[in-house]
């Protein structure tokens, strides 16, 4: 009797410095978020401040089997959200989960969900760092030859675009009760979706007209974003990965300007200068807001890195310091809110030239990047504008999605929400036609 199995699929991504897995199942005709499991060598990685491809890839190794594990034995028990864990086979650490399992059961208890239930493996193909990816997508090619079971490449941009689904929908961690969100997906009122996906290796504005159908209509011509927040963090003599420490010091410069209300000169304001944030009083400070009026969707970020390492120096010679670990604090807040004050107006400026012109019904943000309030609020706020000052073109019930927090970051759970669109449409591949590809193309 040929019975067929529900959907469950489990994902692999190791395109950068996370070793991730997780499962996606299927309930009412709609994907599920089963488990969701993240471990990051970021940490090591802090110390060098940048990511050292082969420390990447070495770690990889390491966690690849128990993180597959875990995600596999979380998915029985539905725990659905990310978990940072440890690896079993370190002496110190036994597998971290929310119930008591013995080290001697965990792998028995995997093996037995991979052979049952698993219907399709999932992987991140690129790009990315190539030594990363291949630890991954080895993983997920073995597992497809072993069981004989379809596999699906994934873009890894792809991911971040459907990470953004996750929230929308409810996938992330509860299940379905709702059933105008059902409807909602099941009528594709997102499309088409007008994704910003910026990350440590890629910005770029993407048109997704259906699943799978996507334009790219600009892109960083330079640095990507991520990369422009962790330069400039390097240049302050801040820590690896440097997005979260430079956001920090900018919401701490706001905090203190909102309670003594200080007010930029305008004679200060740069001819590039373009006033489209949420505050209404920002850095004495101002950079260049590069290329945002050139007429196109493309971005440009290493001139803006190169106005902070100027600044950066100029402060450096009229202070006497030798390093730019001793500007006070109170200037790196500063220069951090300048920094992130351009970065806001460049984006907010370009998606809504976009959205102007393709009238999509949903605004996707979504990468690593994504994970930075002010930069979503300024989103928020600019298409708000925007709409309340009822621009034909844009629609009236246009929503703006943006992952939950834990998928802000690379995740697998992302590349199993993918992958699951790709199987309705019958994309799906065969262990031994595969390829990795560390340049690999949206489209
Ligand atoms: O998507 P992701 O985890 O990895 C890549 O695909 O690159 O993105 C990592 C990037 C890093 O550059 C990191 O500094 C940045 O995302 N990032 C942030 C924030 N959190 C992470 N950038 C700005 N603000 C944040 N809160
Ligand atoms: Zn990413």
């Amino acid at each position: 009797m040929n019975t067929k199995k529900t959907i469950r699929i489990l994902a692999i991504e190791t395109s950068c410095d996370e070793t991730a897995a997780a499962v996606i199942g299927e309930e009412n005709g709609q994907p599920v978020i089963l488990s969701n499991i993240i471990s990051s060598s970021v940490n090591l990685h802090a110390e060098t401040g940048g990511i050292v491809p082969e420390v990447a890839s070495r770690e990889q190794m390491k966690y690849m089997v128990p993180v597959v594990s875990q995600a596999l034995i979380n998915s029985k028990h539905e725990i659905r959200n990310s978990k940072q864990i440890q690896n079993p086979n370190d002496q110190n650490s036994k597998p971290v989960s929310d119930f008591d399992i013995r080290i001697s059961d965990f792998y028995s208890e995997a093996i037995f969900e991979l052979q049952n239930n698993i219907t399709h493996i999932a992987v991140t193909a690129g790009p990315g760092l190539i030594g990363s990816l291949l630890v991954g997508f080895n993983a997920a090619k073995t597992l497809a030859y072993a069981r004989d079971l379809p596999i699906i490449p994934i873009n890894h941009i792809e991911g971040h675009l459907y990470s953004a689904l996750a929230e929308e929908f409810k996938i992330s961690n509860l299940k379905f009760k709702n059933n105008d969100k059902i409807e909602k997906l099941k009528n594709e009122k997102i499309f088409p979706a007008l994704a910003l996906t910026v990350s440590g290796g890629h910005t770029m504005l993407v048109l997704m007209k259906n699943h799978g159908d996507y334009d790219i209509i600009g892109q960083t011509i330079d640095d990507a974003v991520g990369e422009a927040y962790d330069k400039v963090a390097r240049l302050l003599g801040l820590n690896y990965p440097g997005g979260p420490e430079i956001a920090k010091l900018a919401e701490h410069f706001r905090n203190r300007v909102h309670s003594t209300q200080y007010s930029v000169p305008s004679q200060d304001k740069n001819p590039e200068y373009c006033e489209l944030s949420t505050e209404d009083s920002r850095s004495p400070i101002v950079f260049p807001r590069p290329i945002i009026n050139d007429g196109t969707f493309n971005f440009s970020f290493s001139g803006l890195k190169t106005a902070v390492l100027v600044k950066v120096k100029k402060i450096m010679a009229e202070n006497n310091l030798q390093s730019a670990t001793d500007i006070n604090l109170r200037t790196k807040e500063e220069i951090a809110a300048a920094f992130e004050e351009a970065v806001a107006d460049v984006l907010t400026f370009k998606t809504v030239k976009a959205v102007e012109k393709y009238s999509p019904r949903a605004v996707i943000f979504a990468g690593g990047v994504s994970a930075n309030h002010y930069l979503v609020e300024s989103l928020k706020l600019s298409l708000d504008t925007a709409r309340d000052r009822k621009v034909k073109s844009i629609e009236p019930d246009i929503q703006f999605l943006t992952p939950p927090k834990e998928m802000s970051g690379d995740n697998a759970a992302m590349i199993g929400l993918a992958a699951y669109y790709h199987i309705q449409r019958g994309d799906v591949s065969d262990w031994s036609s595969v390829k990795v590809d560390a340049n690999l193309k949206l489209i």
